[in-house]
């Protein structure tokens, strides 16, 4: 926590009505403008964004990615103690790209069915994380530090080490790395964490898209089935016409009379981690912290970290009927000598919510004995809804690699989609979005999932026993259901919560505590009549007081927020609009982070 929290939570900005227009809408009082958009040059030569969609691949490496998400303001100081709200190092997520939009004509490929290969570099540059060093100038406008040792693009290619339980495990073998302490890049970064010690951990969610496997060829892996590697590949990245191995490695059919040595095979098993990545070290190698567990990381959220304890933070796997997850580090925190190898030991834990409102966190150690007696009795066994038939791990490794299979070992509670979470720095009360399920049946439904095709979502929260972040147990209410007009969230036989024109919302996803204790919802869902735009709101949660704050334009989702310590300048981002924006003279829309600020200069939201 930047500053310490206020018990204030009270929101003074007039709600703002639903909006189908191709713009942010903020309330009175306040502006909205955009900033950082696709292809803003940070780096190298700086090349200059062309409109026409011709920068090259190296153009690319050097330029702010697509599809902005998550992302955090780090004060320029902060290492130092400070907390400026002038400068600091803005970094985000590129999730994924929009082909038809990235290139002059759309992705074309050759008469043979090969990729140009420029194409495929420019579109794995595209993904990835940027860190962008932005200062305030006199005029008060936000702008980029040409030539900011800081500034930096970390993509789909960039080398990064295994750490954790995972390195060096027979399973991550590649050509690339014959000891599985290396891969390459990350993929479809969605949501992020802020780590206690400066550091920012970037989620893998959707990786498993980006890989082929022929299965005429070859058998898949279990590794491969529960997260639906197999088929074809969203981009086509394996086919581009170079042949070179940086690309040839998505397609992870195995060769035959090959071997882990020879071919990519066990490639994407080096994807579906956390990742640090320091921002304030430039030259510094990205992290992926195997001790997180391997699956569809929405994000990750630190809880308060006390000295002498241990660090503790929550992630989601974002599919239907997946689980949330929390890792207790082994070693306890001291802020003196607190880094990311706190991270590489400890035990994660998932979480079965009980219907009677208590909830518990099942390990997922072998060296727990309910965790290890399960195991043994899954054996041979179906496990979960992937109909996979259970073999035995091999090792507390083999658990990490497969830890939805673990989970579903475990017992653990399948939800409606985990996005993100966010720790309340009042009370410590965990908050999840529960995005939407439209699979779910009335005879699936539970307390904590009560909805069958629960299309518009919930937000569920916890308080951990003893407020003690490392507990084994914890009661559970459900702070909000989505909706239409006249949706109620409904305790002890009263309606807390009643939806109506200033509040109405479905598919709730990035879910943020500014540093006053105000709860941001943005949304990621269908768009109507109705509901209009893809939105933020914000929250009180001591009332449950919620009320529009801000919509996006035409098609767009909204993710990532986060403001400067003194909440005065709020950064949100606009991913995926479908039409002409920010700029309605260029013809292809492009993501965009939108700074909003109080006309007063007053706390946002407030
Ligand atoms: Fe990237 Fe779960 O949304
Ligand atoms: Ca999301
Ligand atoms: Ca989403
Ligand atoms: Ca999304």
């Amino acid at each position: 926590n930047v500053l310490p929290p206020k018990v204030d939570t009270k929101l003074g900005f007039q709600a703002i009505p639903v909006s189908t227009a191709n713009e942010v809408k903020v309330p009175e009082g306040y502006t909205a403008e955009a900033f950082l958009p696709w292809g803003t040059p940070i780096t190298g030569s700086y090349p200059e964004y062309r409109p026409d969609g011709s920068n090259t691949g190296a153009e690319q490496e050097q330029q702010v990615g697509m599809h902005h998400d998550g992302m955090h303001f780090y004060p320029i100081d902060v290492k130092s103690g400070g907390n400026s709200s002038e400068e600091g190092l803005l970094v985000m997520n590129h999730e994924y790209i929009d082909q038809s939009a990235i290139h002059t004509n759309g992705a074309t490929s050759n008469a043979d069915g090969s990729r140009p290969a420029d194409e495929v570099r420019k579109e794995i540059a595209a993904h990835g994380v940027s860190v962008v060093h932005i200062r305030k100038d006199s005029a008060g406008k936000w702008d980029v530090v040409f030539g900011s040792r800081f500034n930096r693009r970390i993509t789909g290619g960039t080398a990064m080490d295994i750490r954790g339980p995972l390195r060096g495990y027979g399973k991550l073998v590649t050509p690339y790395s014959l000891d599985a302490t290396e891969t390459r890049g990350t993929l479809n970064n969605c949501s992020m964490g802020p780590t206690p010690w400066g550091t920012y951990l970037t989620a893998e969610e959707n990786w498993h898209g980006y890989f082929a496997f022929d299965t005429d060829k070859a058998a898949r892996p279990r590794e491969y089935v529960r997260h639906g590697v197999g088929g074809s590949s969203r981009y086509d990245w394996e086919k581009a016409d170079s042949g070179l191995d940086q690309y040839r490695r998505f397609d992870v059919t195995p060769t035959p009379g090959g071997s882990a040595e020879t071919d990519y095979r066990n490639e994407a098993c080096t994807f579906g981690y956390m990742v640090e990545i320091d921002p304030f070290s430039p030259e510094s190698k990205p992290q992926k912290r195997t001790s997180l567990g391997r699956f569809g990381h929405e994000g990750v959220i630190f809880a308060p970290v006390t000295e002498g304890q241990p660090v503790v933070c929550y992630s989601g796997d974002d599919s239907r009927f997946e689980y949330i997850y929390k890792f207790v580090s082994a070693r306890p925190y001291y802020a003196a000598s607190a880094d990311g190898s706190l991270l590489d030991e400890g035990t994660l834990y998932v979480a079965r919510f009980n219907d009677d409102g208590t909830g518990e966190w099942l390990s997922l150690s072998l060296k727990d004995e309910t965790f290890a007696g399960k195991v043994a009795a899954a054996k041979g066994k179906e496990v979960g809804r992937s109909g996979i038939v259970f073999d035995g791990f091999d090792s507390q490794a083999d658990v990490l690699l497969n830890t939805r299979l673990a989970a579903d070992i475990a017992g653990a509670t399948p939800m409606d989609r985990p996005e993100w979470g966010a720790v309340d720095p009042n009370n410590g009360d965990v908050y999840f979005t529960l995005t939407n399920n439209s699979k779910r049946t009335d005879a699936e439904t539970d307390a904590a999932n009560p909805i069958a095709n629960n299309i518009n979502g919930h937000i569920i929260r916890w308080t951990e026993a003893d407020g003690n972040h490392a507990a084994m147990a914890f009661e559970w209410d459900i702070f909000v259901f989505a909706g239409e007009q006249g949706t109620e969230t409904v305790v002890d036989g009263e309606a807390v919560v009643t939806l109506g024109d200033e509040n109405i919302f479905n598919s709730p996803d990035g879910l943020w505590f500014d540093y006053n204790g105000r709860l941001w919802i943005q949304t990621d869902g269908y768009s109507n009549e109705t509901f209009g735009n893809q939105m933020m709101l914000a929250a009180d949660p001591a009332t449950r007081d919620i009320r529009r704050f801000f919509v996006g334009p035409v098609g767009c989702e909204v993710t990532g927020v986060v403001t400067t310590p003194d909440t005065s300048n709020m950064f949100v981002n606009i991913q995926h609009p479908r039409a002409n924006w920010p700029n309605a003279s260029e013809d292809r829309p492009r993501d965009a982070t939108v700074i909003v600020t109080r006309n007063d200069g007053g706390v946002i939201g407030a």
